[in-house]
């Protein structure tokens, strides 16, 4: 018998669920044929898994267009936040300022924040617009004499607002500051073209748009990166010495991979692939347009991050990701509802993001985010929209 109200699911910009079926199929296969360590014998075996992790390693460096064509400046890490921390920390020196945006994730605020206690570097927040965008002529005009580094969000977490990351790649390109791109929301749903969009660095996570397991992202980083290596310790390569390689990917990556991870990746870009990313997001957007269309009546909510509170659809610089209020009631409360009397998941509160709730004015009582996947249905849209004219008509 089929479930009478089956879970609806609209946290994705959290992590995706479900994941396609072959990212389960290839880390069982992974798991029960291949899950030894690669790259720290020479069976065959191990060979065989050390050629897949290249093989992902380079798929990954020809995704995000990395000009220094180097699969091996791919570099695997557990997740965004790991391949911020990686890079922030390996390239920020005493005395070094850098700029970033009041829409940043807290794996961006608060390595800065801990720096900058540390009396290491200070930094600039740049404040967005109502419509959830920074303008780039607002980061130029606090790149200073010792800036190193500009660090931004391909869109905004909260609101979906994708910002004008090719106006800022060009100005850092031609200041020679390095520019560090945030592709947790983006990546797998929009193209991240790091020589289009004159980027040094890109930090993702496989278990958002990319559709794979949790556990496994990266950082790509581009030529003529200053990058040094803060954490030390097993490589397979070079043993006898007891400093760490400085050679990539070794210089960023210690310790046993997450083969799993890596492999149910790959399985989620051939998904991805198969399926075209690009209709991934007309489907994603379609179900956001229909969503904005079923609440434009209902005086009570507002949506935020957009410049007016009832926008007609997503606007084509927009991923399908909705922040709403509902008669200014706590977030929480909404998302009680909706889980409890619904069985439908969202997001609420402040999502890792409170300077972008600051700046749209919902730092008190948060909001509920909406976020969708390539899993989700109209009729999902249409019972949420029930929900909330429940609530709110
Ligand atoms: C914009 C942004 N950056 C970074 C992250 C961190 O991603 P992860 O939790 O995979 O490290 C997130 C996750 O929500 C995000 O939305």
């Amino acid at each position: 018998m089929s479930d009478p109200n089956p879970l609806i699911y609209f946290d994705n910009a959290a992590t995706s669920f479900p994941k396609p079926a072959p990212v389960a199929e290839a880390m069982g296969n992974f798991l029960t044929r291949r899950a030894v360590n690669p790259g720290r014998s020479g069976f065959d075996l191990s060979l065989e898994t050390g050629r897949m992790v290249d093989q992902v390693r380079g798929r990954l460096d020809r995704f995000f267009n990395n000009p220094a064509a180097n699969p091996n400046r791919a570099v695997f890490t557990a997740n965004a936040t790991d391949a911020l921390n990686i890079a922030i920390q390996g390239i920020c020196r005493p005395g070094d300022h850098v700029v970033t945006t009041v829409l940043e994730h807290n794996s961006i605020l608060r390595p800065l924040t801990m720096l900058q206690k540390a009396g290491i570097i200070t930094f600039d927040l740049v404040p967005c617009d109502m419509n959830g965008r920074v303008d780039p002529a607002a980061v130029e005009a606090v790149i200073g004499p010792v800036t190193r580094m500009v660090i931004m969000t391909h869109a905004s977490n909260v609101c979906g607002a994708v910002q004008p990351i090719e106006e800022v790649g060009a100005l850092c390109r031609d200041r020679g500051i390095l520019f560090l791109l945030d592709a947790a929301q983006t990546a797998g749903l929009i193209p991240v073209d790091m020589t289009a969009l004159q980027v040094d660095l890109v930090a993702f996570t496989g278990h958002k748009s990319l559709l794979g397991p949790p556990g496994i992202g990266g950082l790509i980083v581009g030529p003529d990166v200053d990058i040094i290596s803060t954490r030390w310790g097993g490589t397979g390569v070079r043993s006898a010495l007891l400093e760490h390689p400085s050679d990539f990917p070794w210089r960023l990556e210690a310790g046993t991979l997450n083969t799993v991870g890596i492999a149910g990746l790959a399985a989620a870009m051939d998904w991805i692939a198969a399926k075209g990313i690009h209709v991934i997001l007309e489907h994603e957007r379609g179900l956001a347009n229909r969503f904005l269309a079923g609440i434009a009546g209902l005086n009570n909510i507002k949506v935020h991050g957009c410049g007016e509170s009832h926008p007609a659809n997503l606007g084509a610089d927009r991923l399908p990701v909705i922040s709403i209020t509902v008669a200014e009631r706590p977030a929480e409360q909404i998302g009680q509802f909706l889980d409890t009397d619904w069985n439908i998941a969202v997001r609420t509160g402040l999502q890792c993001a409170p300077l972008a709730h600051e700046a749209m004015g919902t730092a008190t009582e948060g909001s509920v985010r909406i976020s969708f996947g390539p899993f989700n249905t109209s009729s999902d849209v249409d019972v949420a929209i029930a929900a909330l004219k429940n609530l709110a008509g």
